[in-house]
């Protein structure tokens, strides 16, 4: 029994950067295990893995999208538009990483990263917000770090500017869309393990228990288990009143 609190039952919610074995997976897995008609976005390429975590949601519809062109991101407005017929949740989990000194990073490598992550984020509620404020109202979940408000040990100095980009963009969207009555909030997660992003971690598990060691719980974030509770709760009427805000799941990590 879902607590009427949580129920998405009549919603539809829409998950970018979907791909089986990553957090927007797991996102979408929690969105369709509270009632929410789940639909699902990726790049052309990830369609494969796309399509696995479209079986594990019910049969989800399947769309193709690239956070980065204006284009992209208005088609796959339409086509969710067309097949739903409106839309009240949008989860953005689409994001890269890129793990490297500033003096090895070239200035092509960085505003890829940016695009995806910042601009994506920002081309994603450009597009959807109007739309769900339209509708009379819904949800925006972007996908930030526990290092959106601060940087950590690993050079990542594009990752960080990028992640951090997100939270006003997030605040600035929650600002205008917020008499709409469109909550839009960033989700903060530390180091869940393993997704395709955190997977080369593996290769250094010194870092790994670093990382496990720096949360107050002593552990690393289980993809499965601690992802969908935060991402269901910012979706849902539990968070009526929460707008412009970052939800760190962190195990606690940016409290010490
Ligand atoms: N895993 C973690 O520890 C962690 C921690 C903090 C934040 N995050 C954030 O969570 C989100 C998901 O990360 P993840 O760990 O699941 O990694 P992931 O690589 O498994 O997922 C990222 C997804 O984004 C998609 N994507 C990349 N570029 C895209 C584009 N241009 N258009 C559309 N989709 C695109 C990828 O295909 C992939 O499916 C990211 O924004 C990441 O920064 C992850």
């Amino acid at each position: 029994m879902v607590s009427a609190l949580f129920d998405l039952t009549g919603k539809v919610a829409l998950v970018i950067g979907a791909a089986a074995g990553g957090l927007g997976a797991a996102a979408a897995r929690g969105l369709f295990d509270h009632g929410a008609t789940v639909a699902l976005a990726d790049l052309e390429t990830q369609q494969g893995l796309l399509a696995e975590t479209a079986r594990a949601c019910g049969g989800a519809l399947r769309h193709t999208v690239d956070v980065t062109s204006e284009a992209s991101v208005r088609a796959l407005a339409d086509s969710v538009a067309a097949a739903h017929g409106g839309i009240d949740v949008v989860v953005n989990a689409a994001g890269v990483m890129l793990r490297k000194e500033v003096e090895h990073t070239s200035l092509a490598e960085f505003e890829h990263v940016v695009r995806v992550n910042l601009t994506g984020t920002w081309l994603v509620g450009r597009e959807f917000g109007p739309r769900l404020a339209a509708a009379g109202g819904g949800r925006i979940v972007n996908l930030t770090t526990v290092y959106a408000e601060r940087v950590g040990p690993v050079p990542e100095s594009a990752y960080y500017a990028s992640k951090a980009g997100i939270v006003n963009v997030t605040r600035s969207l929650a600002a205008e869309l917020g008499h709409s009555g469109v909550n839009v909030n960033a989700l903060a997660p530390a180091v869940f393990y393993p997704t395709a992003m955190t997977a080369p971690l593996a290769e250094t598990p010194d870092r790994l228990t670093w990382f496990e060691q720096r949360t107050m719980l002593g552990r690393l974030g289980d993809p499965a288990a601690d992802l969908a509770g935060p991402v269901v709760f910012l979706a849902s009427a539990a968070s009526a009143y929460v707008t412009g805000q970052v939800l760190y799941a962190d195990g606690g990590w940016s409290a010490w």
